[in-house]
């Protein structure tokens, strides 16, 4: 089993690269934010819970998306690795998916982080927002309140894989095509090995 974590602020390109890796490498893409779009749209109560913090550009509460991480690895199985995007964004969240992992006999092989500058990430979102019709990425202030979050709480989350080792930096600005052979080169070598 082969599992990662494609790892970054807001809009620095995660579910972009999700979607060409996912059908590279045959994993399972676990994205929460799109699960927790999906329970929106069923309007059920845990969707309901979380759009309050995700209209303000807060983090979810741990404890909803780790059950709902850990629903998604029980019933997946016969996956061959999976892509965690936008998972784990706190150290807890992190703690979390290792226990999990650990409990099916696999690991994280390697958190591949995208580096983009905060002005460009506000220019990407505001013009998705033009289209998306997500509710978070119309307003600059949330837009920018996603990002306080993200070096609040979810940049440190790099700095508990790096201590084992596990964390590459891959520049996230430029050409979609050039970035993903960068993420490619990366996987494809710990793949070898
Ligand atoms: P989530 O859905 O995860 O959103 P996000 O992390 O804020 O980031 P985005 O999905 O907006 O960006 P992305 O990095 O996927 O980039 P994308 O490829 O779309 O989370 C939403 C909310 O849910 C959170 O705020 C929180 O409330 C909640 N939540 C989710 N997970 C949680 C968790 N684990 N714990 C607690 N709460 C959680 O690209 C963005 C745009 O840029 C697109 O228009 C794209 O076309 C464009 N683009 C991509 N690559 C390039 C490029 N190289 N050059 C130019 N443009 C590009
Ligand atoms: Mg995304």
């Amino acid at each position: 089993m082969f599992n990662l974590i494609l790892f970054g602020p807001p809009g620095s390109g995660k579910g972009t690269q999700s979607e060409r890796l996912i059908s590279k490498y045959g994993l399972k893409h676990l994205s929460t934010g799109d699960l927790l779009r999906s329970e929106i749209a069923g309007q059920t109560p845990l969707g309901m819970a979380a759009k309050s913090f995700m209209d303000k550009g807060q983090l979810v509460p741990d404890e909803v998306v780790i059950e709902m991480i850990s629903s998604a690895l029980d019933n997946n199985p016969q996956a061959n690795g999976f892509l965690f995007d936008g998972f784990p964004r706190t150290n807890a969240q992190a703690e979390a998916l290792d226990k999990l992992l650990t409990q099916k006999g696999t690991e994280i092989a390697v958190v591949l982080a995208l580096e983009v500058s905060e002005n460009e990430l506000v220019k990407r979102l505001l013009n998705r927002g033009l289209t998306s019709g997500r509710s978070d990425d119309i307003d600059e202030n949330v837009i920018r309140a996603r990002y306080s979050e993200y070096q609040k709480k979810t940049s440190a989350v790099a700095d508990y894989y790096k201590n084992y080792n596990k964390v590459i930096h891959i520049k996230g600005e430029g050409d979609v095509d050039g970035i993903f052979e960068s993420l490619c080169k990366e996987i494809d070598a710990r793949l070898a090995a």
